[in-house]
């Protein structure tokens, strides 16, 4: 590789970035056939409706996670159609544990949209592809090239850190300005051709090579003209996030079994947090915790504080007090509340925090709670 000399020439150097840029996909693709991933399910075959569920569902889970649950969604939903006409329960249930539930909801809602205005199909379009539910302009991207080998950019974390070292981009990675540049980058680099491989090429780099904490230049095919491993100064890029103090919200939630030692469970309104899953009765204070129980027709006999956890959502901390409420238990009339099976429960579409309560309880005794 011989060295580059930038000049003040403007066309000069407009012609050095073209041949490097040529070459950035070039020593990329060269090396993701040596080293890349080549036996991913979603590669075989790389049908749109694969490659967007794997999409989906890498936008905040690592592959080695999302692989078995690809494997069984596909299964229970091997096409577009089969997924449009389910319930959104079907579908909460299948994605159950994969978190985030949302990426299910806006899946489902897609789906749906897709039946009845693309005739079962995800649309070739990039912006018909972007107005849909949960598909933002990385994943609209992701899933062209991939899928059809269309010339779209993507930049989702690992991309952004690749580049912004690359390159030796600056500032806050959350600013408009920062991703601007880096999207610019991102499409600059673009090869012709070649643009499936390209894509994972480059997410497979990101995830290997020039890890986040990691990385090995010395491995790397971008070595040569990396301007944060030239400078010595991979580490300061990506910038640090500008970090803001997330607000602290209380709620109680109610660990409320029967006899049969089945949990009392309601179904979320369809809207706000953990929309549609499955979760235990809360309130902001006891007193509404308590008040929910007897709107049910359930008569508190006592209760402790059974536990306190703390979960952090984007945009602010939750602390929840878990309080275990004995009831004399009654029939309940309301579809949304029900007495069910610690392993039933673990079936379901559920919020993080419960679900990691009843893995904990269901460990900690020998019950017939226990996860069978
Ligand atoms: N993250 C998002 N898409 C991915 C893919 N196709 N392979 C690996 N990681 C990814
Ligand atoms: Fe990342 Fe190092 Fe490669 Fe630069 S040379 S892209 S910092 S691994």
């Amino acid at each position: 590789m011989q060295a580059i000399k930038l000049t003040d020439d403007g066309s000069a150097q407009e012609h050095v970035r073209e041949s490097t840029e040529t070459d950035f996909a070039t020593r990329l693709l060269a090396w993701f056939d040596q080293h890349g991933r080549h036996d991913l399910p979603w590669q075989h075959p790389r049908t749109p409706y694969r490659v967007w569920l794997s999409e989906v569902m890498l936008q905040q889970t690592q592959v080695q996670t999302v692989i078995p649950y690809f494997q069984a969604f596909l299964a229970r939903f091997p096409d577009l159609p089969t997924l449009a006409a389910a319930s959104l329960d079907e579908v909460l249930a299948q994605w159950s544990g994969l978190g985030y539930y949302s990426r299910a909801r806006n899946l489902h809602r897609a789906a749906q949209i897709c039946a009845l205005k693309f005739q079962g199909e995800l649309p070739v379009d990039f912006d018909q592809l972007l107005a849909l539910p949960g598909i933002g302009r990385s994943t609209a991207g992701a899933i062209l090239a991939q899928a059809h080998g269309a010339r779209h950019a993507i930049l989702d974390g690992n991309v952004r850190r690749v580049l912004s070292r690359y390159r030796r981009v600056a500032g806050d990675p959350a600013s408009s300005a920062t991703q601007a540049t880096l999207w610019q980058l991102s499409e600059s680099l673009l090869p012709d051709e070649r643009l499936a491989d390209y894509t994972q090429a480059l997410m497979d780099l990101g995830a290997s090579v020039c890890s986040r904490t990691r990385p090995t230049c010395l491995l790397c095919p971008l070595q040569d003209d990396c301007g944060a491993h030239l400078a010595g100064a991979v580490a300061q890029f990506p910038q640090a996030r500008v970090r803001r103090e997330r607000p602290l919200r209380r709620c109680v939630q109610l660990w409320v079994q029967d006899s049969q030692q089945r949990l009392l469970l309601k179904r979320r309104p369809p809207t706000g947090i953990w929309a549609g899953l499955w979760s235990l009765p809360e309130a902001d204070t006891q007193d509404g915790a308590v008040e929910i129980l007897r709107a049910d027709g359930l008569r508190p006999l006592s209760s402790s504080v059974l536990t306190s956890l703390r979960h952090e959502f984007t945009h602010y901390s939750l602390d929840i007090q878990v309080m275990a409420v004995e009831v004399e238990s009654l029939a309940l009339t309301d579809s949304e509340t029900r007495w069910i099976s610690a392993p039933e429960a673990l079936a379901l579409g559920l919020p993080q925090p419960v679900r990691r309560l009843i893995e904990s309880q269901a460990a900690a005794s020998a019950h017939p709670l226990s996860h069978s």
